[in-house]
């Protein structure tokens, strides 16, 4: 069992706010993640976890026992830096034989010579470490001695395990690799895991649930289509997924007890009612925005100029201007388009985020299917 809960957790650094008041719930066997960018306090959180930070403020409880005040070493939690410090005179086999050989003091559990062995080979086949075993960390590569950090928490089979960037020094293929045996071994080891990252692809790939924390503070918890499908904030929309969410200022007003945005060249109809205006930031991922070719229409359209184009071959990515904003466009494979075009790039309201500019918050609406229809068959609505 690994169930942690965190309530009120806070640290500050000589006024420096670091963690600010957090509250959390991490089921037992989660995979959860811990996503934000540099300087929002992932390691922060992390080290509290650990024991080895004090909380300014806040409590920790694993299955319910609260733990704030425990050492590190009482917590039956492993951690791997994001700085992964081996012992430099020890080979690699030594190396992950010596958490087995601590364990026993605060366990009760003591291990002979064939059970470590057994152990270190069954953790360092699931790693491709095994035929390392032998070699001083001076003697490995950057990412191989990951591995072996990564290595050393899991032999110990712990009730959690606490990862900072653990694969920040892999380059790109064996980060893809290392991702899949990461989730492999969550599943077969059904233990809980609070993963440290910057990088969201890691954080959608793997999580079970993603934390996105910002300035020390949650901006959002969920599935990891949650967060994607229906971000709580401005933060979230554009920090997660690349290229980036298009925000386009528009205003939200009411007109003939229609509720309607307005941007620079665009309109629409959202829903039938009445609404205190307010000036907003709309949504709309690349992927859902397409530029439109002769006759086709959207529920939104504009225009834009084209800044550049990337092909990657599977797809062709469009960078634009539109009136007031960069917008970004996905779309299948075409040829057609040329820097300096003006082209209609259209969206449909389905797919639309509202947030609220003065907050970046997220207004929770959905579309009316019927009048979804209506806009798009009448230009005058559109445009
Ligand atoms: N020991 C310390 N003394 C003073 N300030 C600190 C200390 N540790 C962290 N901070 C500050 O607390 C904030 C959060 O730092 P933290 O290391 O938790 O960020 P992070 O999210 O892990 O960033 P990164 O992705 O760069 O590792 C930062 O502003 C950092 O400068
Ligand atoms: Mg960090």
């Amino acid at each position: 069992m690994g169930a942690i809960s965190i309530t009120g957790l806070a640290r500050s650094f000589k006024g420096t706010v670091a963690v600010d008041a957090v509250d959390l719930e991490i089921a037992d066997g989660e995979f959860c993640v811990l996503l934000g960018p540099s300087g929002c306090g992932k390691t922060t959180l992390l080290r509290m976890l650990a024991g080895l930070l004090e909380p300014t403020a806040g409590a920790i409880a694993i299955d319910g026992v609260d733990i704030t005040d425990r050492p590190s070493k009482d917590r039956d939690i492993a951690m791997v830096f994001q700085s992964y410090a081996l012992y430099p005179h020890l080979s690699v086999y030594r190396n992950l034989e010596f958490p087995l050989t601590q364990a026993h003091k605060h366990t009760g559990v003591t291990l002979d010579k064939a059970q470590r062995r057994a152990r270190i080979e069954e953790v360092a086949a699931a790693l491709d470490i095994g035929h390392l075993l032998d070699r001083l960390p001076k003697a490995l590569s950057g990412g191989q001695r990951q591995r072996v950090a990564v290595g050393r928490a899991l032999v110990r089979e712990p009730k959690a395990f606490l990862m900072d960037e653990p694969l920040s020094n892999l380059d790109a293929a064996l980060r893809t690799q290392t991702r899949q045996e990461l989730s492999a071994l969550h599943q077969r080891l059904g233990a809980t895991f609070v993963y440290v990252t910057h990088d969201q692809v890691e954080a959608m790939t793997m999580a079970t649930k993603i934390v996105v924390l910002n300035k020390g503070r949650i901006e959002q918890v969920g599935t990891p289509l949650d967060v994607y499908d229906r971000p709580a904030s401005t933060f979230v929309a554009t920090f997660i997924g690349s290229p980036a969410m298009n925000l386009l200022p528009a205003r939200i007003t009411d007109i003939d007890g229609v509720v309607r945005l307005i941007g620079a060249d665009f309109a629409a109809d959202l829903w039938d009612g009445r609404v205190d205006e307010f000036e907003a930031l709309i949504g709309a991922r690349p992927e859902h925005m397409r530029v439109l070719g002769h006759g086709e229409r959207g529920d939104i359209e504009l225009a834009i100029q084209v800044a550049s184009v990337e092909q990657l071959g599977h797809e062709t990515i469009v960078y634009g201007k539109a009136a007031d904003a960069d917008v970004c466009v996905r779309g299948a494979r075409t040829g057609d388009i040329r820097v300096g075009d003006i082209v209609r790039v259209g969206l449909d309201l389905a797919h639309l985020h509202i947030f609220d500019a003065a907050t970046g918050r997220r207004l929770e609406w959905q579309p009316d299917p019927t009048d979804a229809v209506e806009a798009s068959a009448d230009p005058a609505l559109t445009y």
